[in-house]
C-alpha cells in the first residue's frame, strides 16, 4: 500500500539546553511540547485519513536530536486514532553547510520517489540576547509592541557562515531554497505541498535590497523572513507548473525557547503573562501554544481545490481573545521580489558550480 511522505526541516525542541527545564517538564508539560515542527507533524497526522500510511522524515544537525524528535512524535501521536502505519526516517542536515544540504538532497532523491509534504520550519537567530533596559522601557511605554514586535531582542550582526555567506541568510533562506531546487523531481511526482514558515515581523523595513545576505542588518532574522515572503511570491507559479503547491504561513507568536533561552524563570513567566494579557485585550496573533501556532501550516495542506485557493497570501495562525484558533490571511508587499529572486538564483547557480564535484 502506498504511503505519504512528509519532510519537516527542524522538528525538535531545545528545552534540554535550559537550566530550569525540569520546572517546565513537571509543571507545564503542555508548554514544553510547543515547538512548532513537532506540532506540525502532529496536526498533519490529525488531518490525514486515519487509514493512510505516513512516513515522517525529521531533520536535525545531530542524530541524537532527530531520535528525540521521533520519540516525542511517537509518544504524542498515540492520542490520535489511526489505523494507517506511521514510520519515521531521520536526516542529518545543517543548512549552514552547503555540502550537507546537497547530501541531504541526494539522500531524499535516493530514498523517495515521491514527497508529498515539505515544511521549511528550521530557523536560527531570533534572539541572541536581550537589552534589559530597553525591554523594561518598552514593556512600560508600549506593552503591546513589547510582546508583538520587540525591539529589545539583540540579534548578532555581520556573522558569516563557513560557506562565506550571511549566516542567517543561509540558515533561514538559501539552504532550504537550494535543497528544494535539488528535490523538484520527488516533489513534483508527489504533487507536494511545500510550506515555508515565515513570521509576523517580516515587514519590508527589515530588508535592505542592497544587503540581501543580511550581513549588515541589525534584524537579520526578521529580514530572513521577509526574504522568504518575497522568494515565495517569485517562485510559487513556476512550482505550480510542476504540480508543486507552495505556501507561506506564519505561526503568530508562541512560546518558544529559541528566544526564551535568554530569560530567567521570572522574566519567562512575566512574558507568558503579558502574552495572555495581549490576547485578552485583542491581539489575535498571540497564539501562545505551539499547537495553535501550527494551525496555518496544517491548514494549507488541507485545501481540497488547490487551484481555487490563493497562493499569493500569507496564512497566519490566529486566536480570538478566548484562545479559540482560526486562520487569518495577509497580503504580502511584493516590493523587491524580482531583485531578491535574481540574487538568490545567482547564488544557486554559483553553488551548483562549486558543488559539482562533490
Ligand atoms: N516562536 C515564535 O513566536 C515564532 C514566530 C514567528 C515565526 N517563528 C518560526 O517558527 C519556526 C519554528 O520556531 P521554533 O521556535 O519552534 O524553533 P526552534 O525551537 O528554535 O527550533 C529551530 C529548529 O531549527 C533547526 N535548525 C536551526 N539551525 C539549523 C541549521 N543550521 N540547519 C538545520 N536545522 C537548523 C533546529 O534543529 P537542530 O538544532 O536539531 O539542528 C530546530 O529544530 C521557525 O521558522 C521560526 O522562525 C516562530
Amino acid at each position: 500500500m502506498s504511503e505519504k511522505v512528509a519532510v519537516i526541516l527542524g522538528a525538535n525542541r531545545l528545552f534540554r539546553d535550559l537550566k530550569y527545564r525540569d520546572t517546565y517538564i513537571v509543571s507545564f508539560s503542555l508548554l514544553v511540547n510547543s515547538y512548532l515542527g513537532l506540532k506540525i507533524a502532529y496536526r498533519l497526522l490529525e488531518n490525514q485519513d486515519p487509514s493512510t500510511n505516513v512516513k515522517l522524515v525529521v531533520t536535525s544537525r545531530t542524530e541524537k536530536r532527530c531520535n528525540e524528535a521521533i520519540e516525542i512524535i511517537k509518544r504524542d501521536v498515540g492520542k490520535i486514532e489511526r489505523s494507517g502505519k506511521l514510520s519515521f526516517d531521520s536526516l542529518l542536515l545543517d543548512l549552514t553547510d552547503m555540502e550537507s544540504v546537497l547530501k541531504a538532497a541526494n539522500t531524499l532523491n535516493d530514498r523517495y520517489e515521491e514527497i508529498n509534504y515539505f515544511f521549511v520550519n528550521a530557523a536560527l537567530g531570533a534572539c541572541d540576547g536581550i537589552n534589559w533596559f530597553a525591554a523594561i522601557w518598552e514593556v512600560m511605554t508600549d506593552p503591546m509592541k513589547s510582546v508583538t514586535d520587540p525591539s529589545y531582542r539583540i540579534q548578532n550582526v555581520g556573522v558569516i557562515s563557513k560557506d562565506q555567506m550571511g549566516y542567517i541568510f543561509q540558515a533561514n533562506v538559501f539552504g532550504s531554497y537550494y535543497l528544494i531546487q535539488k528535490i523538484l523531481n520527488p516533489l513534483s511526482k508527489g504533487k507536494a505541498v511545500v510550506v515555508w514558515i515565515s513570521s509576523l515581523c517580516s515587514t519590508p523595513q527589515y530588508l535592505s535590497l542592497d544587503d540581501i545576505e543580511l550581513i549588515n542588518s541589525t534584524r537579520p532574522y526578521d529580514g530572513s523572513k521577509r526574504l522568504i515572503d518575497l522568494l515565495h511570491l517569485a517562485t510559487y507559479k513556476k512550482l505550480k507548473e510542476m504540480g508543486i503547491y507552495q505556501y507561506v504561513v506564519q505561526p503568530g507568536i508562541f512560546i518558544s525557547l529559541s528566544f526564551s533561552q535568554q530569560m530567567s524563570w521570572i522574566s519567562y513567566y512575566s512574558m507568558l503573562f503579558l502574552f495572555r494579557l495581549a490576547r485578552r485585550f485583542g491581539s489575535y496573533w498571540h497564539t501562545i501554544d505551539g499547537y495553535k501556532a501550527a494551525n496555518s501550516a496544517a491548514y494549507v495542506t488541507t485545501f481540497r481545490d488547490r487551484d481555487f485557493e490563493r497562493q499569493d497570501l500569507k496564512y497566519g495562525s490566529a486566536t480570538y481573545n478566548d484562545g479559540v484558533e482560526y486562520v487569518k490571511s495577509q497580503e504580502i508587499d511584493p516590493l523587491g521580489r524580482d531583485k531578491v529572486y535574481r540574487y538568490i538564483e545567482g547564488k544557486r547557480e554559483e553553488w551548483d558550480i562549486k558543488l559539482q564535484n562533490t
